[in-house]
Protein backbone atom coordinates (compact mmCIF):
# COMPACT_ATOMS: atom_id res chain seq x y z
CA UNK A 1 0.00 0.00 0.00
CA UNK A 2 1.21 3.24 -1.17
CA UNK A 3 1.27 5.75 2.05
CA UNK A 4 1.42 9.28 1.16
CA UNK A 5 3.15 11.80 3.75
CA UNK A 6 2.01 14.88 4.67
CA UNK A 7 -0.29 15.55 1.72
CA UNK A 8 -2.91 18.30 1.96
CA UNK A 9 -4.92 17.65 -0.94
CA UNK A 10 -7.68 15.63 -0.06
CA UNK A 11 -8.21 18.01 3.21
CA UNK A 12 -8.67 20.80 0.87
CA UNK A 13 -10.38 19.05 -1.39
CA UNK A 14 -13.36 18.36 1.13
CA UNK A 15 -13.49 22.03 1.76
CA UNK A 16 -12.30 23.39 -1.94
CA UNK A 17 -15.72 25.61 -2.71
CA UNK A 18 -15.17 27.08 0.36
CA UNK A 19 -11.66 27.80 0.06
CA UNK A 20 -12.36 29.07 -3.41
CA UNK A 21 -15.20 31.27 -2.37
CA UNK A 22 -13.28 32.67 0.61
CA UNK A 23 -10.35 33.67 -1.93
CA UNK A 24 -12.65 35.32 -4.47
CA UNK A 25 -14.11 37.28 -1.69
CA UNK A 26 -10.80 38.79 -0.42
CA UNK A 27 -10.01 39.62 -4.22
CA UNK A 28 -13.80 40.98 -4.93
CA UNK A 29 -12.82 43.34 -2.30
CA UNK A 30 -8.98 43.68 -3.10
CA UNK A 31 -8.15 44.88 0.95
CA UNK A 32 -5.32 43.09 1.84
CA UNK A 33 -3.68 43.67 5.17
CA UNK A 34 -6.05 44.38 8.18
CA UNK A 35 -9.54 43.81 7.52
CA UNK A 36 -12.54 42.76 7.86
CA UNK A 37 -11.26 38.96 7.21
CA UNK A 38 -8.51 38.47 10.18
CA UNK A 39 -10.19 40.60 12.67
CA UNK A 40 -13.68 37.89 12.29
CA UNK A 41 -10.98 34.63 12.57
CA UNK A 42 -9.34 36.74 15.39
CA UNK A 43 -12.91 36.63 17.16
CA UNK A 44 -13.74 33.80 15.95
CA UNK A 45 -10.52 32.09 17.20
CA UNK A 46 -10.04 33.41 20.76
CA UNK A 47 -13.91 32.47 21.41
CA UNK A 48 -12.59 28.85 19.82
CA UNK A 49 -9.65 28.93 22.77
CA UNK A 50 -11.77 30.54 25.06
CA UNK A 51 -9.86 33.49 25.39
CA UNK A 52 -10.49 37.35 25.43
CA UNK A 53 -8.19 38.72 23.08
CA UNK A 54 -6.30 37.09 19.69
CA UNK A 55 -4.14 39.15 17.47
CA UNK A 56 -3.03 37.65 14.05
CA UNK A 57 0.98 37.77 13.21
CA UNK A 58 2.62 36.11 10.30
CA UNK A 59 4.75 33.37 11.77
CA UNK A 60 4.70 31.30 14.85
CA UNK A 61 7.81 32.35 15.83
CA UNK A 62 6.98 35.97 16.27
CA UNK A 63 3.94 35.21 18.13
CA UNK A 64 6.44 34.17 20.64
CA UNK A 65 9.26 36.56 19.78
CA UNK A 66 6.60 39.48 20.11
CA UNK A 67 4.71 38.22 23.40
CA UNK A 68 8.63 38.24 25.09
CA UNK A 69 8.85 41.49 23.79
CA UNK A 70 5.05 42.78 24.80
CA UNK A 71 6.41 41.68 28.30
CA UNK A 72 8.98 43.71 28.20
CA UNK A 73 11.55 40.81 28.04
CA UNK A 74 15.12 41.40 26.55
CA UNK A 75 18.90 41.70 27.38
CA UNK A 76 19.91 40.62 30.93
CA UNK A 77 17.28 38.52 31.40
CA UNK A 78 16.54 34.79 31.42
CA UNK A 79 13.26 32.86 30.22
CA UNK A 80 12.86 28.89 30.89
CA UNK A 81 12.13 26.92 27.83
CA UNK A 82 11.74 23.07 27.28
CA UNK A 83 15.54 21.47 25.65
CA UNK A 84 13.20 19.28 23.96
CA UNK A 85 11.47 21.44 21.71
CA UNK A 86 11.17 22.89 17.76
CA UNK A 87 14.03 25.29 17.66
CA UNK A 88 11.36 28.55 17.35
CA UNK A 89 11.32 28.46 21.04
CA UNK A 90 14.10 29.21 22.08
CA UNK A 91 15.26 31.37 19.01
CA UNK A 92 11.98 33.62 20.36
CA UNK A 93 13.97 34.24 23.53
CA UNK A 94 17.85 34.93 21.72
CA UNK A 95 15.93 37.27 19.22
CA UNK A 96 14.52 39.54 22.11
CA UNK A 97 18.37 39.60 23.64
CA UNK A 98 17.29 37.79 26.75
CA UNK A 99 19.23 34.25 27.54
CA UNK A 100 16.94 30.83 27.38
CA UNK A 101 17.87 28.59 30.06
CA UNK A 102 16.67 24.68 28.90
CA UNK A 103 15.06 22.10 31.62
CA UNK A 104 14.27 18.76 31.17
CA UNK A 105 11.61 16.77 29.94
CA UNK A 106 9.19 14.00 31.45
CA UNK A 107 10.02 10.87 29.83
CA UNK A 108 6.27 9.88 30.59
CA UNK A 109 5.01 13.20 28.27
CA UNK A 110 8.24 14.55 26.65
CA UNK A 111 6.94 17.71 27.94
CA UNK A 112 8.99 19.94 30.43
CA UNK A 113 9.66 18.24 33.94
CA UNK A 114 7.80 21.04 36.44
CA UNK A 115 10.15 19.58 39.25
CA UNK A 116 13.08 20.21 37.15
CA UNK A 117 12.08 23.72 36.79
CA UNK A 118 13.05 25.75 40.24
CA UNK A 119 16.47 24.76 40.44
CA UNK A 120 17.38 26.98 37.00
CA UNK A 121 15.26 29.83 38.57
CA UNK A 122 17.72 32.95 39.45
CA UNK A 123 17.18 36.71 40.48
CA UNK A 124 17.09 37.52 35.66
CA UNK A 125 14.42 34.48 35.47
CA UNK A 126 11.04 36.75 33.72
CA UNK A 127 9.05 34.19 32.23
CA UNK A 128 8.76 29.97 31.62
CA UNK A 129 7.36 29.22 28.31
CA UNK A 130 5.80 25.56 27.90
CA UNK A 131 5.24 23.43 24.69
CA UNK A 132 2.48 21.62 24.65
CA UNK A 133 4.13 19.30 22.53
CA UNK A 134 2.57 17.10 19.28
CA UNK A 135 -0.60 18.25 21.25
CA UNK A 136 0.05 17.23 24.49
CA UNK A 137 -0.80 19.84 26.74
CA UNK A 138 2.16 20.30 29.34
CA UNK A 139 1.55 20.05 33.29
CA UNK A 140 0.26 23.17 33.77
CA UNK A 141 -0.53 23.56 37.32
CA UNK A 142 2.52 22.86 38.73
CA UNK A 143 4.12 25.39 36.53
CA UNK A 144 1.53 28.09 37.16
CA UNK A 145 2.11 26.92 41.17
CA UNK A 146 5.69 27.76 40.27
CA UNK A 147 5.54 31.01 37.80
CA UNK A 148 2.86 32.47 41.07
CA UNK A 149 5.31 31.96 43.58
CA UNK A 150 8.24 33.22 41.53
CA UNK A 151 6.35 36.20 40.26
CA UNK A 152 6.89 34.67 36.59
CA UNK A 153 4.96 35.19 32.94
CA UNK A 154 3.90 32.10 31.36
CA UNK A 155 3.75 31.33 27.90
CA UNK A 156 2.00 28.54 26.26
CA UNK A 157 3.99 27.41 22.84
CA UNK A 158 0.64 26.31 21.24
CA UNK A 159 2.15 25.85 18.20
CA UNK A 160 1.03 22.01 17.81
CA UNK A 161 -1.68 22.47 19.96
CA UNK A 162 -4.69 23.91 18.30
CA UNK A 163 -7.96 22.22 20.19
CA UNK A 164 -5.80 20.72 22.54
CA UNK A 165 -7.19 20.78 26.25
CA UNK A 166 -5.90 20.55 29.84
CA UNK A 167 -8.98 19.98 32.73
CA UNK A 168 -11.66 20.68 30.32
CA UNK A 169 -9.67 24.09 28.70
CA UNK A 170 -8.22 24.94 25.32
CA UNK A 171 -4.40 25.17 24.98
CA UNK A 172 -4.36 29.14 24.32
CA UNK A 173 -5.86 29.65 27.41
CA UNK A 174 -3.74 28.68 29.97
CA UNK A 175 -1.30 31.07 30.90
CA UNK A 176 -0.41 34.79 30.27
CA UNK A 177 -0.05 34.16 26.88
CA UNK A 178 -0.20 31.78 23.90
CA UNK A 179 1.76 31.60 20.36
CA UNK A 180 0.16 29.76 17.73
CA UNK A 181 1.75 28.80 14.19
CA UNK A 182 -0.70 28.31 11.25
CA UNK A 183 2.21 26.75 9.58
CA UNK A 184 0.35 24.50 6.61
CA UNK A 185 1.64 20.95 8.54
CA UNK A 186 -0.25 22.32 11.91
CA UNK A 187 -3.85 21.02 13.09
CA UNK A 188 -5.11 24.39 11.89
CA UNK A 189 -2.43 25.03 9.28
CA UNK A 190 -2.90 28.09 6.90
CA UNK A 191 -2.07 27.88 3.37
CA UNK A 192 1.22 29.84 3.98
CA UNK A 193 2.61 30.95 7.03
CA UNK A 194 0.73 32.49 9.56
CA UNK A 195 0.11 32.73 12.98
CA UNK A 196 -1.22 34.59 16.50
CA UNK A 197 -1.03 35.54 20.15
CA UNK A 198 -4.14 34.50 22.30
CA UNK A 199 -4.09 36.51 25.57
CA UNK A 200 -7.09 37.58 28.08
CA UNK A 201 -4.53 40.75 28.57
CA UNK A 202 -6.07 43.60 26.60
CA UNK A 203 -2.73 45.41 27.42
CA UNK A 204 -0.92 43.03 26.27
CA UNK A 205 -2.85 41.83 23.00
CA UNK A 206 -2.82 46.14 22.13
CA UNK A 207 1.16 45.69 22.83
CA UNK A 208 1.52 42.72 20.41
CA UNK A 209 -1.02 44.56 17.55
CA UNK A 210 1.14 47.73 17.82
CA UNK A 211 4.88 45.78 18.20
CA UNK A 212 3.50 43.51 14.69
CA UNK A 213 2.80 46.91 12.81
CA UNK A 214 5.92 48.56 12.90
CA UNK A 215 5.47 49.69 16.02
CA UNK A 216 2.12 51.99 15.37
CA UNK A 217 -0.92 52.44 17.30
CA UNK A 218 -2.89 53.87 15.32
CA UNK A 219 -2.11 55.12 11.28
CA UNK A 220 1.16 56.62 10.54
CA UNK A 221 2.07 57.02 15.02
CA UNK A 222 4.67 54.66 16.35
CA UNK A 223 5.42 54.27 19.82
CA UNK A 224 7.48 51.28 19.58
CA UNK A 225 10.26 50.22 18.01
CA UNK A 226 8.46 47.19 16.04
CA UNK A 227 8.26 45.16 13.32
CA UNK A 228 6.18 44.12 10.57
CA UNK A 229 5.07 40.75 11.26
CA UNK A 230 0.68 40.42 10.25
CA UNK A 231 -1.90 37.91 9.53
CA UNK A 232 -3.03 38.60 5.79
CA UNK A 233 -6.56 38.43 4.64
CA UNK A 234 -6.23 35.85 2.03
CA UNK A 235 -4.55 33.65 4.81
CA UNK A 236 -7.21 34.60 7.63
CA UNK A 237 -9.83 34.29 5.13
CA UNK A 238 -9.06 30.23 4.49
CA UNK A 239 -8.23 30.41 8.03
CA UNK A 240 -11.67 31.02 8.99
CA UNK A 241 -13.06 28.14 6.76
CA UNK A 242 -10.97 25.50 7.97
CA UNK A 243 -11.59 26.40 12.01
CA UNK A 244 -15.02 24.94 12.26
CA UNK A 245 -13.20 21.88 10.64
CA UNK A 246 -10.71 22.06 13.62
CA UNK A 247 -12.20 19.56 15.88
CA UNK A 248 -13.15 16.96 13.40
CA UNK A 249 -9.35 16.97 11.66
CA UNK A 250 -7.98 16.22 15.66
CA UNK A 251 -10.22 13.38 15.65
CA UNK A 252 -9.06 11.92 12.46
CA UNK A 253 -5.88 12.59 13.48
CA UNK A 254 -6.58 10.42 16.75
CA UNK A 255 -7.74 7.45 14.62
CA UNK A 256 -4.93 7.74 12.43
CA UNK A 257 -2.73 7.57 15.37
CA UNK A 258 -4.42 5.03 17.06
CA UNK A 259 -4.31 2.37 13.96
CA UNK A 260 -0.13 3.04 13.69
CA UNK A 261 0.10 1.88 17.87
CA UNK A 262 -2.36 -1.05 17.00
CA UNK A 263 -0.83 -2.05 13.74
CA UNK A 264 3.15 -1.67 14.50
CA UNK A 265 4.53 -3.73 16.74
CA UNK A 266 7.52 -2.56 18.25
CA UNK A 267 10.46 -5.32 18.55
C1 LIG B 1 6.76 24.01 19.00
C2 LIG B 1 6.85 25.04 17.90
N1 LIG B 1 7.05 26.32 18.23
C3 LIG B 1 7.11 27.28 17.30
C4 LIG B 1 7.00 26.99 15.95
C5 LIG B 1 7.18 28.08 14.96
O1 LIG B 1 6.12 28.26 14.10
P1 LIG B 1 6.34 28.91 12.64
O2 LIG B 1 6.98 27.88 11.78
O3 LIG B 1 4.98 29.30 12.19
O4 LIG B 1 7.22 30.11 12.83
C6 LIG B 1 6.77 25.67 15.57
C7 LIG B 1 6.53 25.30 14.17
O5 LIG B 1 7.21 24.98 13.34
C8 LIG B 1 6.70 24.66 16.56
O6 LIG B 1 6.49 23.37 16.25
Amino acid sequence: MKVLFATFLPMHNEIRQELDSAYNRVLDKSYFIQGDECRKFEEEFAEYCGVKYCVGVATGLDALFLILKAMNIGNGDEVIVPSNTYIATALAVSYTGAKPIFVEPEIETFNINPSRIEEKITSNTKAIITVHLQGRTANMEAINVIAKKHNLKVIEDAAQAHGAKYKGKKAGSLGDAAGFSFYPGKNLGALGDGGCVTTNDKALADKVRALGNYGSDYKYHHIYKGVNSRLDEIQAAFLRVKLPNLDRWNEDRRATAKKYFEGIKIL
